[in-house]
């Protein structure tokens, strides 16, 4: 494992989402505000569309897929809601001095 940098916090408005490519890999960093960033597999887990084109939940910690609406909790992964019933992964995340580091697999 090891820590990469996928942005700076200011990329990220508070109550919102992006989409960075990290090693090959499309990853949602979403800003929950005083609860700080999560990191999440920006793909569905049902199929294949961006999640980072959902809304963002901030009291829930959860972020609503654009298809089908299926919501993930963004500490888990899980899917909260049908149709998605399988997890999407979910990176560690650090905020050192504003610039925000993922955890992933080498
Ligand atoms: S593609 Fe996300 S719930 Fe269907």
């Amino acid at each position: 494992m090891g820590l990469v940098k996928v942005c700076t916090a200011a990329d990220v408005p508070e109550g919102e989402v992006r989409r960075f490519q990290v090693n090959g890999r499309e990853v949602a960093v979403v800003n929950l505000g005083q609860e700080g960033f999560r990191a999440v597999d920006a793909i569905c887990s049902h199929a294949h569309y961006f999640l980072d084109e959902g809304e963002v939940d901030v009291d829930l910690e959860t972020i609503e897929c654009p298809k089908h609406g299926s919501t993930f909790d963004l500490n888990s992964g899980k899917p909260r809601t049908l149709p998605a019933t399988l997890p999407v992964q979910v990176f560690p995340v650090k905020n050192e001095s504003d610039d925000i580091l993922i955890e992933v697999e080498e």
